[in-house]
């Protein structure tokens, strides 16, 4: 059935198909048609970051900006629903178009540049929803906000969201937004991370609930810049990474149709970039905190490589739009079929 769907979306530009789609599954979730229509993945429940998630592939951010559709993805069945990239205040993005796709390579080219309602728009969305499993919540900055000042942003999301989220993502990874992923690395990071788990500390004492906050990297890392990452997350005492965001690397996609577009590339190409910076973290890691595997997973084997490749969750963004809700099934069918599952 997503085959025929897909080929009525396909026939839309990218922009205007994403937006019916989100619309339809939405309007799916509030009627409670998304779960008749869509076969439920087997029950593969996985306890990571103390949270309790019925399976370990969820929607990854960017799809679901505002929350919109929550009910909707989750009886798609997603173990877990991350929405945002949310930022304080509401902003329209880059011009369009800035969304293509390049089929060939089952890839998808976005310089969507945080577009989002704002995060009290996406409260207002979360609390009227009914979906009661993991929910993620990812924040940024406002393109117009200095870099410099990117911390108070992410602060004041942290605030807002707290009491609301499960765990909440902070992206330092966005391609489109000048200057984010210099938050990555060095002293930038370093204070970031300090200032975000302070703020965590004081508001699980506010609320008397601790909330994990997961931070989100490129796949354009050597080595070498991965490790450092990685220790400086344990030094901070963050509670997972996920990795990772889209390319900047046109490698898969050169001669294509929109193959030149800027912005950041995800699906088919991305994947085994994304799934070496999952090993790399995982070596350095070695097990004192959680990888949320998230890059070109198109088939249900290539979410079981990335859990076999250290990762205890996956998510999935561009293989949901050329695949549709059965990749959600297959990758939990893939990853049940792992030795160790979900460990
Ligand atoms: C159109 C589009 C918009 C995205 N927006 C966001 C975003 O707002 N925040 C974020 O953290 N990641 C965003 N991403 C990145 C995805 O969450 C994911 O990390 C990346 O696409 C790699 O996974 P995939 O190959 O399964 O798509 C976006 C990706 C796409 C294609």
């Amino acid at each position: 059935m997503y085959n025929l769907a897909r080929e009525l979306l396909f026939k839309l530009s990218p922009e205007t198909s994403h937006e019916l789609s989100i619309d339809l599954i939405g309007a799916g979730g509030r009627l409670g048609l998304n779960r008749v229509l869509t076969k439920t993945p087997a029950s593969l429940p996985v306890q990571v970051m103390g949270l309790e998630f019925a399976n370990p592939v969820g929607l990854a951010a960017g799809l679901d900006k505002n929350g919109d559709a929550i009910d909707g993805f989750a009886q798609l069945g997603f173990g877990f629903v991350e929405i945002g990239t949310v930022t304080p205040r509401p902003q329209p993005g880059n011009p369009k178009p800035r969304l293509f796709r390049l089929p060939e390579a089952e890839a998808i080219i976005n310089r969507m540049g945080f577009n989002n309602l704002g995060v009290d728009h996406l409260l207002a969305r979360v609390q009227a929803a009914r979906y009661r499993g993991v929910l993620g919540i990812n924040i940024g900055k406002n393109f117009d906000t200095p870099v410099e000042r990117a911390v108070d942003d992410y602060l004041l999301c942290l605030d807002k969201v707290y009491a609301h989220a499960s765990y909440v993502t902070v992206n330092v990874s966005s391609p489109n937004t000048p200057g984010l992923r210099s938050l990555q690395f060095g002293d930038s990071l370093r204070q970031l991370l300090d200032a975000l788990r302070q703020r965590q500390e004081a508001l699980t004492a506010l609320h008397g609930k601790r909330v994990p906050l997961a931070i989100k990297i490129a796949p354009d890392m050597s080595d070498e810049e991965t490790i450092e990452v990685a220790r400086a997350l344990v030094e901070a005492g963050m509670d997972a990474v996920i990795a990772t965001n889209t390319t900047l690397s046109r490698d898969g996609v050169k001669g294509l149709e929109w193959g030149d577009e800027a912005g950041g590339l995800s699906g088919a190409p991305v994947r085994d970039k994304s799934t070496h910076i999952v090993q790399v973290l995982a070596g350095e890691l070695a097990g004192r905190l959680p990888i949320i595997a998230v890059g070109g997973i198109t088939e249900g084997r290539h979410a079981a490589e990335k859990i076999a490749a250290g990762a205890s969750l996956v998510q999935i963004y561009s293989g949901f739009i050329y695949k549709g809700p059965a990749l959600i099934r297959q990758a939990v069918d893939a990853i049940a079929g792992l030795p160790r599952a979900g460990v």
